[in-house]
């Protein structure tokens, strides 16, 4: 990326995720690793055998706050989207609501041109790891897991008609919602054992809102009505298992969790992203598609990794290094260019993600 400027390092200094800056040269003259590689932990475990004691690393500059203006004129753009797509679903919702009918077509409309657009947009990911969400977690909710129904979606290789079915079923998911009493959803105490069960109802409830209509694909509605089974059985409502949930439905899944712990509830704060891969992690043995579930958690660590957050000492720190067997603990670079292996500093924590 452009210009940098470099910083010689003792390689005992040397943390993975430092990008080399000038070409590593061996005892016999060799370049032994060239400029721009970025070092991982086994790399450097090798570089006392080669005979290196130092490397010139890569160090931030100007070049990075050009990047991350460009970065911000694109988060204006899909901010601005982003509300009106929010502003047209709740119109929907709410039609759904007093109609007891759905209006499939302004609704597809929606999701084909401004949802298919934003999970084309570059740095989707961390829009909405950044969202300030308002009221109204349903609306907001149900957005998200559409774009990333698609994101999910596409890293999987869904494509063509079928990603733009999958998008729409994650915009349905929880359509049938708008046929529950909203004070229920709403109530920020515990829910009685028949609210529970009226809540529990929502898959089936959209079902068959979509039923009646013409010109939808069957995988739209099976990834409305199977969004809650789990792959042991353990889900509902027809606690089905394994190879008897469609596709869209494993996806919807991953996501749908995802979004919940990603965002502030009514009875719940909001997570940051290390510790929700993690949950999902766990959740993976047995609950959800683990194949889906492996490329979803790995695209979205690779994502993070350049990515800059707050720490919990308030510095602002870039994730240079994220391996997957420590979830939660990166390795950081802080803005006042310290080093720090979360893995190994404890004390300190990730409180949220300020990238755009
Ligand atoms: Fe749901």
């Amino acid at each position: 990326m452009g210009e940098y400027t470099t910083k010689q390092y003792n390689v005992k200094d040397i943390v993975p995720g430092m990008t080399i800056g000038k070409p590593v040269v061996g005892v016999n003259g060799r370049v032994i690793l060239g400029e721009g590689i970025i070092l991982s932990e086994r790399i450097i475990d090798q570089l006392a055998n080669w005979g290196i004691h130092t490397i010139d690393i890569q160090e931030l500059n100007q070049t990075v706050t050009a990047h991350v203006k460009e970065l911000e004129c694109y988060a204006k753009k899909t901010q601005n989207n982003y509300e009106k797509s929010l502003e047209s679903l709740k119109t929907y919702f709410e039609q759904t609501r007093r109609y007891k009918k759905i209006s499939v077509a302004s609704m597809r409309e929606l999701s084909s041109k401004s949802i298919e657009q934003m999970v084309n947009t570059p740095g989707i990911i961390s829009f909405l790891l950044m969202l300030e969400r308002k009221d109204d977690y349903t609306f907001h909710h149900s957005l998200n897991v559409a774009i990333l129904s698609g994101v999910l979606g596409k890293w999987l290789g869904v494509g063509g008609q079928d990603l733009k079915d999958l998008i729409f079923a994650g915009l349905l998911h929880d359509t049938g919602k708008t046929m529950v009493d909203i004070d229920i959803l709403n109530k920020p105490t515990k829910l009685s054992k028949k609210e529970f069960e009226i809540v529990r109802y929502h898959p089936i409830l959209g079902y068959e809102l979509l039923r009646e209509t013409q010109d939808l694909p069957e995988a739209v509605r099976l990834g409305v009505l199977q969004h809650h089974e789990r792959m042991d059985g353990s889900g509902y409502p027809l606690s089905l298992s394994g190879g008897q949930i469609h596709y869209f439905a494993k996806i919807i899944a991953i996501v749908d969790i995802y979004d919940a712990m990603t965002s502030d509830r009514v009875y719940q704060t909001k997570l940051d992203p290390f510790s929700v891969i993690e949950t999902l992690a766990s959740e993976m043995f047995g609950k959800i598609d683990a194949e889906f579930c492996t490329i979803f958690l790995q695209n979205i660590s690779n994502y993070l990794t350049g990515k800059f957050m707050r720490l919990s000492d308030g510095r602002i720190a870039e994730v240079v290094y994220y391996d997957n067997v420590a979830y939660r603990r990166p390795i950081v670079r802080t803005d006042d260019n310290e080093f720090i292996d979360l893995n190994k500093n404890k004390a300190l924590e990730i409180s949220e993600v300020i990238d755009v």
